[in-house]
C-alpha cells in the first residue's frame, strides 16, 4: 500500500515567558493513500500542534522543532523552503478547522472567497472559478449552491459553513485533507452528515484524510487507523478494529471504557482518575504514569518509545494490558 504520509519521532517545544512547553515528544504514525487516520486525545494532548506541523503553519518561534521528519509524498516537508511550502499548502495539503468562521472572511461573500482560493491555485478566470465553486458546493450536497455563493459567512448555519470550508479545501484537489475537530461545534445530526461527507470525498476523490477529534465515537465511525495521543505523545497506533477490540495501552483502554454504551443507561461514566499533565512541567518517564493502574518503577523514570509489538500495532508502554483487554 502506498504511504502518503509518515511522521517520524517528531519532537516540538515552545519557548514561552513561563518556560519551555514540552508540547510533542515521541510522535510517530503513518497514513496510507486513500485511508482515514484518526488522531484522538484529550484537550492539550498535542493534536493541533501535530496538524500545524504537517501543514507548516506552526508559529516558529515560539515553536521549535527539536527533532523528527514529516515525509509527505516521499519528501520531508520540514526541509521545504517557505515558497515551496506555499505551493504545497492548499494545493496538496488542505486543512479545515473546528470553527470555520476563523478561516472565512466576514466581509466577503462566499462566491468571492471560494473563487479567490481556486484562482490562487489554478490559472483560470473568475467566471470559471465561480463555476467550479458551484460544482464543489454541489459535491458537498448543498442543494442550492447559487444562493449560498451569494451569502456572507454569518448568514449561513455552522453546518453550512463547514460544508463551504470542505468544498473550498477540496476545490484545489488536495491529496491530503487535515480536518481538526471539524464537527466539534456542530449538533449531532449535522456532525453525522459532515462525517458521511468526508467519507464520500475519500471514496470519490481518492483523498487521504487525517481526522482530529476528542470523540471516540467519531473515530469509530469513519477511521481506518487511529493514533491515540496523551500528554503530547502517541501512545498507541493501529487499525480501528484492533484498537477497539484489543487495546494494549492502559490509556487507550481507559478512553474506550469512558464511552457511554448506546443501548443502556448507566449510573456513572467510567473516567480515568487524575488530570492531563501540564506540558510546562510534564511528569518524568511515561507522561501517563501518574494516572496509570499498570505503572511500574521504570515508568516513572524512563519514557517508553513507540514500538511495533505486533504487525501494524504500535505502543509506547512497558506494562501493557496482557493480551489486550477483550472488548467483545
Ligand atoms: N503557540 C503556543 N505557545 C505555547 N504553547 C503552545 C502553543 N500552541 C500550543 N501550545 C501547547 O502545546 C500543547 C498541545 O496543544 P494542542 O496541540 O493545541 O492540543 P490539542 O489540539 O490536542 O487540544 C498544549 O500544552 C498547549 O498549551
Ligand atoms: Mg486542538
Amino acid at each position: 500500500m502506498e504511504r502518503i504520509l509518515e511522521v517520524k519521532d517528531l519532537k516540538i517545544q515552545f519557548d514561552t515567558e513561563e518556560g519551555t512547553v514540552y508540547a510533542l515528544e515521541n510522535v510517530s504514525f503513518h497514513l496510507n493513500k486513500g485511508e482515514i487516520l484518526g488522531i484522538i486525545g484529550e484537550t492539550g494532548s498535542g493534536k493541533s500542534v501535530t496538524a500545524s506541523a504537517i501543514n507548516r503553519i506552526l508559529p516558529v518561534p515560539p515553536a521549535r522543532i527539536v527533532n523528527g521528519e514529516i515525509i509527505f509524498q516521499g519528501k520531508d516537508v520540514l526541509q521545504y523552503k517557505r515558497e515551496e511550502m506555499n505551493r504545497i499548502r492548499g494545493k496538496k495539503i488542505s486543512m479545515i478547522f473546528q470553527e470555520p468562521m476563523t478561516a472565512l472572511n466576514p466581509v466577503f461573500k462566499i462566491k468571492e472567497q471560494m473563487s479567490d482560493v481556486i484562482m490562487h491555485h489554478q490559472k483560470i478566470n473568475r467566471k470559471k472559478a465561480v463555476k467550479q465553486a458551484t460544482e464543489m458546493l454541489e459535491q458537498v450536497r448543498i442543494p442550492d449552491p447559487e444562493m449560498v455563493l451569494d451569502k456572507y459567512p454569518h448568514e449561513l448555519s455552522g453546518g453550512m459553513r463547514q460544508r463551504v470550508m470542505i468544498a473550498t479545501a477540496l476545490s484545489c484537489e488536495a491529496d491530503l485533507l487535515i480536518a481538526d475537530e471539524p464537527t466539534t461545534a456542530l449538533d449531532v445530526t449535522t456532525q453525522d452528515q459532515i462525517l458521511a461527507l468526508i467519507q464520500d470525498m475519500r471514496k470519490n476523490l481518492d483523498i487521504s484524510v487525517i481526522l482530529i477529534t476528542h470523540d471516540f465515537g467519531v473515530v469509530a465511525e469513519i477511521c481506518d487507523t487511529v493514533a491515540v495521543m496523551y500528554g503530547g505523545s502517541v501512545v498507541e497506533f493501529t487499525d480501528i478494529y484492533t484498537l477497539t477490540k484489543k487495546p494494549y495501552h492502559p490509556y487507550s483502554n481507559g478512553l474506550l471504557k469512558a464511552i457511554p454504551p448506546v443501548d443502556q443507561t448507566i449510573e456513572k461514566l467510567n473516567t480515568i482518575p487524575g488530570s492531563v499533565p501540564n506540558l510546562l512541567k510534564p511528569p518524568p518517564g511515561c507522561r501517563f504514569h501518574p494516572r496509570c493502574e499498570n505503572a511500574l518503577e521504570k515508568c516513572k523514570i524512563d519514557p517508553p518509545s513507540l514500538t511495533e509489538i505486533e504487525e501494524n500495532h504500535f505502543i509506547a508502554c512497558y506494562n501493557p494490558i496482557k493480551g489486550g483487554e477483550d472488548n467483545e
